[in-house]
């Protein structure tokens, strides 16, 4: 069963009907997206369904609900759905992740870090660890966060597609900061084991990463030759009446 939630930035009270149905679609197997009428798979939904009113459910491409719904009406609405297998993968929404809004903070955090320490140790062009090792806070700490965070937000919403929530982010962000860390004290302090270990774990939250976007943009790679994306944008606005004949 196809479930997609039409919803604005600017409708207030889509973010209350994104949360009813985010639970819904936690509990039941539903394959669950909300769909921004700004992008297009949303202004198709509009075009195609002549939707006036948002928030809209749209149940296997049929208007089935407006405004905001109860959780049990939400339920019954979904009825013969069975109820969900624990499962990582899922549609992001207009609100952000817990773990999209840390790896932003971290970023900014690093970004702190990092201009302290740049001008105190000699800045970019200092010789030595005292260039690498802040840098690389700057660099793994402020600009890897700062993508992490956005574009596990972002990249699912443009493409329409889904990604791996639940322990992914924290593993990922987890081994980013004990990677960056280590391989910040090991350039530091000249531990060439350290440094090498704090390379691989900052190397293996990266990979990681990539592994969680990869099939945000190549849908049809998730297990079992998932279809997905946008689809296809036929028309917006009124399209006229077919010519009678
Ligand atoms: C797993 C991740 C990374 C590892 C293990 C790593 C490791 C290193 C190492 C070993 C060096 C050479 C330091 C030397 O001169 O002895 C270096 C230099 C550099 N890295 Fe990274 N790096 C990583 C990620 C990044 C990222 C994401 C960026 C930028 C976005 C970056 C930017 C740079 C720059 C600009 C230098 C040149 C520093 C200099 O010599 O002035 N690195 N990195």
């Amino acid at each position: 069963m196809k479930v997609q939630l039409l919803v604005s930035e600017w409708c207030a009270s889509c973010h209350q009907a994104e949360r009813v149905w985010r639970e819904v679609a936690e509990e039941r197997a539903i394959d669950f997206a909300v769909v921004d009428m700004g992008q297009p798979e949303g202004k198709a939904l509009v075009s195609e369904l002549r939707l006036k009113t948002i928030p809209a459910l749209v149940i296997d491409r049929e208007l089935k609900a407006v405004g905001v719904q109860t959780k049990s009406e939400a339920l019954a609405l979904v009825g013969d759905a069975p109820t969900r297998q624990a499962s990582a993968v899922r549609h992001v929404g207009l609100g952000m992740e817990r773990s999209s809004r840390i790896a932003v903070l971290a970023s900014m955090g690093y970004l702190f870090l990092a201009g302290a320490a740049l001008p105190v140790y000699g800045g970019f062009f200092a010789d030595g660890p005292a260039r690498v090792a802040p840098l690389h806070v700057l660099t793994l700490g402020f600009l890897v966060f700062l993508i992490y965070g956005l574009a596990e937000h972002m990249l699912p919403r443009f493409t329409g597609n889904p990604i791996r929530l639940g322990p992914w982010p924290w593993v990922q962000q987890g081994l980013s900061h004990l990677g960056l860390w280590l391989f910040f004290a090991g350039f530091w302090w000249q531990l060439h084991a350290v440094l090498v270990t704090g390379a691989l774990l900052a190397w293996s939250g990266l990979a990681l990463f990539a592994f969680r976007i990869w099939p945000v943009l190549w849908p049809t790679l998730w297990p079992g030759g998932r279809e997905g994306g946008p689809g296809e944008l036929k028309g917006i606005g009124v399209q006229t009446e077919p010519p009678r004949s």
